[in-house]
């Protein structure tokens, strides 16, 4: 069992300040985890700003899906979705979303920044992918319980996927993550294939640990009530992948027996 800070702490308050951060330069909120009306943004697994125009429709097209237009991308912000990093479009145009105005991002602007129709379209800027049938790689769970898998599992899962996913309970429970199947290609960093898990809102703050390999992992109880979770796999060699369970825990001091 692994409980993450003392048991007599006061629920973790989420504040505004927790729920932005910095994450490799960028600026995110964790709305862009939802894939908001069906939009996110993806970088090249080599980093920010590596993505030609067509890569970057080759990303969200192995992924189901295609280009977002600027109006779908608007839509998305409209409702919350924020990613200070400039991406493909479709039909060759680059821009990002911005919603919370910031001197050091989208020029203290609030809208789609819009770098209009790229002339040359071997420039390097990552993508936002439009997929409405994309929530089976991730998703956003409210539910008191509830079991969930990688993707394909008990198949094995596909290569270059990233999910994440983010589990939010009611406002003073906690979460107990506990492991059922569990099997990710094992290599001494989990630098190929991981499931990352994060204590917080985002992937940015609250780094429990990254796993790999066929032991399963102990359970974790978070310290506030919600949980990140995010698997990414690599262009070779899958495995069975995994299959957990959360429970909603109502007070910080009892500890469900096992299920
Ligand atoms: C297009 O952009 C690429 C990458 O920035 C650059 O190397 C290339 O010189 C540009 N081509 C033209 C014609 O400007
Ligand atoms: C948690 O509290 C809610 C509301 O008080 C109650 O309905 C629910 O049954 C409790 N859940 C558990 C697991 O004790």
């Amino acid at each position: 069992m692994h409980v993450l800070h003392a048991v007599f702490a006061v629920a973790f308050v989420l504040k505004e300040t927790e729920a932005w951060g910095y994450k490799n330069g960028i600026l995110h909120n964790s709305i862009w985890l939802e894939q908001a009306a069906g939009v996110y943004h993806r970088e090249s697994r080599k980093g920010r700003y590596q993505l030609t125009y067509r890569e970057a429709k080759a990303v969200c097209g192995f992924e189901g899906g295609a280009l977002a237009t600027h109006r779908q991308l608007d839509a998305a912000r409209i409702i919350g979705f924020h990613v200070c990093a400039a991406g493909w479009l479709d039909k060759g145009r680059v821009g990002y979303p911005i919603v919370k105005p910031g001197t050091n991002c989208g020029f203290g602007k609030v809208g789609v920044i819009d770098y209009g129709y790229r002339l040359n379209k071997s420039e390097r800027w990552d993508a936002y992918c439009y997929n409405l049938e994309a929530k089976e790689c991730g998703g956003v769970h409210t539910d008191q319980q509830k079991v969930f898998t990688s993707p394909g599992f008990p198949d094995n899962y596909q290569d270059e996927q990233t999910c994440n996913w983010h589990i939010r309970v009611r406002y003073g429970q906690r979460i107990r993550l506990h492991f059922l199947e569990f099997d990710i290609e094992d290599d001494t960093s989990c630098l190929s294939d991981y499931l990352e898990i994060f204590d917080s809102y985002d992937d940015i703050s609250g780094f429990v640990g990254r796993y790999c390999g066929d032991e399963l992992p102990e359970d974790i109880i978070s310290t506030g009530n919600v949980m990140t979770l995010k698997f990414l796999s690599d262009s070779s060699v899958t495995a069975g992948g995994f299959q957990l369970q959360y429970i909603a825990m109502n007070s910080s001091l009892t500890i469900p027996a096992d299920p």
